[in-house]
Formats: C-alpha cells, structure tokens, sequence
C-alpha cells in the first residue's frame, strides 16, 4: 500500500513540501504526490494513508481543498490521514500550530474530515515573482505585521527541520483496518 500525498499550491512552496515529505519517509512509506486540481479519478484501493498540504492565497485555500474533502470524505475517513497549511503568518512560531493559526483552526472547524494529524508550516516570500499588484499588496501586509517588505528580497522562512519531523510522525501513525 502506498501514501498519497495531495497538493494546493500557487507558487510552488507547498509542492516543495509535498515532495520533501514523500523523499522523507521514501523506503518506510511508497508515496504518490499529486496536484488536487489534477486529482480527477484516483484508485483509492491502493492507498492506505492520504496527506493533503494547501497554502493560503488573500486569507483562503484553494477552494478545491474543501471541495475534494467534501466530495471524498468517506475514503479519507477510512484512511490515516493529515493535514497541512502553508503561510507567512506561521513566519512568527507563536503562530505556527493548528489551533494558533487562524486559517488552519477555521479550516479544521469548518471540515466534516478531521485529520489524525496536522501541521501549520512557514511559506516562502518572493518579491520579484510576484505580480506588481501582489507585491504592493503583500508588502503593505507585511509592512502591517513587521515583516520583509524589500520588493527585492525573496525569503523562504520554512522550517525544513519542522517538516521531517511531521512526515515521520505521518509515516508512523498506527494503520486503520478497512
Ligand atoms: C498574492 C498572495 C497572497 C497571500 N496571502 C496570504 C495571506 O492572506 N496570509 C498569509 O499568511 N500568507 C499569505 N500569502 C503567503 C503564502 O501563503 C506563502 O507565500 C506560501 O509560501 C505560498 O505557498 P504556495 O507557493 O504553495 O502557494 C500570500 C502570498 C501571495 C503571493
């Protein structure tokens, strides 16, 4: 059996994410890493755990999120399962848990699945990726919330440590029977 992990992702830092869990737990766990929006007909007979990472863009996920949780529930619910978030508010370690970061707390309380585990992981900042319009944004909140606002600057605060840590706690969490 093999892990699934699905992915919510704007500009790539979840995606890295996703793809440095599965190489973390590669030979305890086989992973398939999958973008949500593609993720049309999946064989979940060959999954036994499933993890989902999403990223917050002007305060919400990807509304796909909750529309795949929504639309898969019963085979996420007979699964191992975990949850992770993505944004520059987990930047500051106070708010870097499920129940101290808003979009996740909202997140797990709005959803019928409750995860058997979930983490809150610091994203990236890249000024000059971003579209100007973004930029302003983005450094008008961080400008708010004491942060970088150099439009020059690209920081990715992701605490990588933090992220091994959470993919072992998912590859070892206890099986469920069918
Ligand atoms: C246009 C834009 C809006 C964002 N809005 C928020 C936000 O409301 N709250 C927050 O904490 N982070 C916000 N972020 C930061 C992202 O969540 C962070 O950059 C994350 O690494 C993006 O992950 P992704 O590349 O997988 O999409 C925003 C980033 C961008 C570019």
């Amino acid at each position: 059996m093999k892990a699934l992990i699905l992915f919510s992702s704007r500009d790539g830092q979840t995606q890295q994410i996703a793809f440095s869990i599965a190489a973390e737990i590669e030979g305890k766990q086989r992973c398939d890493v999958l973008n949500i929006l593609d993720a049309k007909n999946i064989n979940w007979s060959a999954y036994d755990r499933v993890l989902i990472g999403a990223s917050i863009r002007y305060g919400h996920f990807h509304p796909a999120v909750m529309e795949f949780v929504k639309y898969h529930l019963r085979e996420l619910q007979q699964r191992v399962s975990g949850f992770f978030s993505v944004n520059l508010t987990a930047r500051k370690p106070e708010k870097r848990t499920p129940e101290t970061n808003a979009y996740t707390a909202k997140f797990l309380q709005q959803s019928p699945w409750q995860p058997d585990c979930c983490a809150v992981f610091a994203g990236a900042l890249r000024y000059p990726r971003y579209r100007w319009f973004d930029r302003i944004m983005i450094q008008l909140i961080m400008r708010m919330t004491g942060g970088e606002t150099d439009p020059g600057k690209e920081v990715e605060y992701t605490d990588w440590k933090q992220v091994a840590r959470f993919a072992q706690d998912f590859a070892h969490l206890p099986g469920k029977s069918a």
